[in-house]
């Protein structure tokens, strides 16, 4: 055979192959049987052996290539990847469908879909050929995983016709593998997946893509990124276009003409879920128009044209065996539930918070219990409640102890905390949950430094303060377990690199009591460097318009201590850099936001308590009032907002939420 005869049977046998795919994994309705599909595929990779030139990327053969890589490569989206905002009952979907027709003069019908439970990503295809995969990430830039989401047979490598599309969906682990999965982890001693949506997501962020190839993966694509001479006007649309295209969609989507519709679709899945062989959340509620969604627009973080209707927590009853404590970064102790293993919305739960001592008396929660327990998404589960009826006597109360766990140093009640802490600044267990939180990922976000890692390096007494991480040696850590050269050298990369991170993330990871990211970042802009930080007294801090008296004072006092003024000139010494690196306060726009505006504050902020937001609007200019009338400028609704929001509605004053709030504050 010649080259060219080759060519055509190559492309001929491709062509037949990615029907077969197509009809098995995406349609699930193969029309061969397996024996002639493999018969196919076989000669196939005879061929494009034999003739090694005409090997391209978009081959059926080509879905598990390469090497492992090395690390993953940072992508930036084209068009953000938000996340969507949340209705847990049917008056906050009334509410959502209120805000939209109020948004909107057309009458709107909404496309309802499964709110699929995995990791969301991007699949970039140029003339029809799939070029890039990519993780959300924070929704900006997200990771390159290409080579593992080709692994994915649903996904096709090349489309059915040459479209340049970026579409986006949720790739996850169907119920039947996660058990296999999991079953032959328990096998091989190893630590099974809590549930299929970190089962996916962990086999996604593999560097060898054999192992995702082996995982059992699949997709349903939702939504479209960035799609230049898009032909189509409604949502609905474009799933049916991404139909026709080959990507594979999920068939239970439902156009709804009314609230009432689409509350009965909630309802009607709330009862079938656990039919699927697939796990889902909840519910994703879309306006269908794409131009009544253009004028919706968005919110910071989210569309104003669709919601997350997010099914209820989910209950069990098990038997409580026994109650751990742990100690926390700040010396926290906190009792920890184990419980017999159980089912809960589909992941097993062997253990959940009591949170502190109190709650233990006060649910009367007895070791030997039989108890309720609820689990809510990424909630960490919690004991509802005792069932009195099944004690049998042997049930035993528990007492907090008077020492720490850790150290043996006194408990101590501070002022009037429900908690009990260690405050012994030396107390192991404190030193090493400091160090996890100084690398975590919105401090010094040194990647390769889990937990497992950070415990060891402490075993081993590599490390006792944060400064000890830049002093680690090359050949100590070669002696850990698992820890091979390459992984070994990237951590000391990683490692080095971050000396460069701006002011505020050393600041974060510092661990000062009650500053969060937040404040570290106020903090790193009004005063640029450590030193002029360090200078400031209780009176400067206080005069930062977020910052309250709890956080001033805890930065005074820390600043004033000997040991800190140590630790900071020895990371300094180690060449940690101490300035922020993000736009100066100088050089942003004057407090003239809300210049002469009448507003008005009403419901829960997450981020800000009511005076807060007060004297952040004042600052800004604006004057705050109590109630609404013809004279508000602008209502700021948190949380459960009630009548004022409905009576801004009513006078049409502009409203906005949280969101909308904190990004005109950045902007
Ligand atoms: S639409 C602009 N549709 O749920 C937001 N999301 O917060 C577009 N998800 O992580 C999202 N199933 O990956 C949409 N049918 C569906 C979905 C879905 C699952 C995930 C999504 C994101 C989260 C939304």
């Amino acid at each position: 055979m010649n080259q060219s005869e080759a060519k055509e049977q190559i492309q001929a046998l491709r062509k037949e192959i990615e029907v077969y795919n197509h009809e098995y994994y995406v349609l699930d309705s193969p029309s061969v049987p397996d024996a002639e599909y493999d018969k196919k595929l076989r000669q196939l990779i005879d061929l494009e052996e034999a003739f090694p030139d005409l090997v391209t990327a978009d081959s059926p053969t080509q879905r598990v290539g390469g090497e492992p890589l090395d690390a993953f490569v940072k992508v930036q989206h084209d068009m953000p990847m938000l996340s969507l905002g949340n209705a847990f009952d049917e008056e906050e979907l009334r509410d959502f469908d209120r805000r939209v027709r109020e948004g909107t003069s057309e009458p709107v019908r909404y496309v309802c879909e499964l709110k699929i439970d995995g990791l969301a990503v991007s699949l970039k295809y140029e003339d029809g050929v799939f070029v890039r995969g990519a993780t959300r990430g924070d929704g900006q830039t997200g990771e390159d995983i290409t080579t593992n989401l080709r692994t994915i047979r649903s996904i096709p490598l090349r489309l059915k016709n040459r479209e340049t599309i970026e579409v986006r969906g949720e790739a996850f682990m169907p119920k039947r593998s996660f058990d296999h999965l999991n079953e032959q982890k328990k096998q091989n001693n190893e630590e099974p997946f809590a549930n299929p949506r970190n089962a996916a997501a962990g086999s996604l962020r593999q560097l060898d893509p054999k192992i995702a190839a082996r995982r059992h993966l699949d997709i349903f694509l939702y939504g479209v990124g960035v799609w230049e001479d898009e032909p189509t006007e409604a949502h609905s649309e474009r799933l049916k276009h991404m139909d026709k295209l080959g990507l594979k969609t999920n068939p239970e989507w439902k156009l709804c003409n009314t609230i009432d519709d689409v509350i009965d679709y909630v309802k009607g899945w709330e009862n079938e879920r656990p039919d699927l062989d697939y796990e889902i959340d909840g519910i994703v509620i879309k306006v269908d128009n794409l131009a009544q969604q253009e004028t919706l627009g968005f919110t910071a973080k989210s569309p104003r044209w669709a919601t997350a209707y997010k099914f209820p927590a989910e209950e069990a009853v098990t038997k409580l065996t026994d109650i751990e404590l742990s100690v926390g970064r700040t010396g926290t102790v906190t009792p920890t539930a184990l419980l017999d293993p159980v089912k809960v919305a589909g992941t097993t739960v062997q253990r959940a918070s009591l949170h502190n001592e109190d709650l233990i008396k006060e649910k009367d929660i007895r070791i030997g219990d039989t108890v309720i327990i609820k689990k809510a998404g990424d909630i960490i589960p919690e004991v509802v409640r005792v069932l009195e009826d099944q004690r049998d006597g042997s049930e035993q109360t528990f007492d907090m102890p008077e020492r720490c766990p850790e150290c043996d140093s006194e408990l101590v009640r501070l002022d009037e905390e429900v908690a009990l802490r260690c405050i012994n600044p030396n107390c192991p267990a404190q030193l090493r949950e400091g160090l996890i939180h100084f690398v975590s990922r919105n401090a010094m976000n040194i990647d390769g430094l889990g937990e497992k890692v950070i415990a060891q390096l402490f075993k081993e007494n590599l490390v006792y303060t944060i400064a000890d991480l830049y002093k680690l040696d090359r050949d100590e850590l070669l002696k850990l377990d698992r820890m091979g050269a390459k992984s070994v050298d990237n951590l000391l990369s990683a490692i080095e690199a971050s000396k460069e991170n701006s002011l505020e993330r050393l600041l974060f990871g510092l661990g000062i009591r009650f500053v969060g990211a937040k404040a570290a970042n106020t903090l790193a802009q009004e005063f640029e460097t450590m030193e002029h930080l360090m200078e400031a007294d209780y009176d400067e801090l206080i005069a930062l318009y977020d910052m309250g008296e709890k956080i001033a004072d805890s930065i005074a006092r820390y600043f004033d201590e000997p040991k800190v003024i140590e630790l900071i000139e020895e990371l300094k010494q180690l060449g940690l850099n101490m300035a922020y690196k993000g736009r100066k306060k100088s050089e942003q726009p004057t407090d003239s936001l809300f210049a002469d505006k009448t507003i008005v504050l009403t419901g829960t902020m997450e981020e800000y308590t009511r005076s807060e937001a007060k004297g952040i609007v004042e600052a800004s200019g604006g004057k705050v009032t109590g109630s609404v009338s013809s004279n508000t400028d602008l209502l700021i609704a948190g949380a459960d907002a009630g009548s004022k929001y409905d009576k801004a509605a009513e006078l049409g004053v502009e409203i906005w939420d949280e969101q909308q709030f904190k990004q005109a504050l950045n902007t």
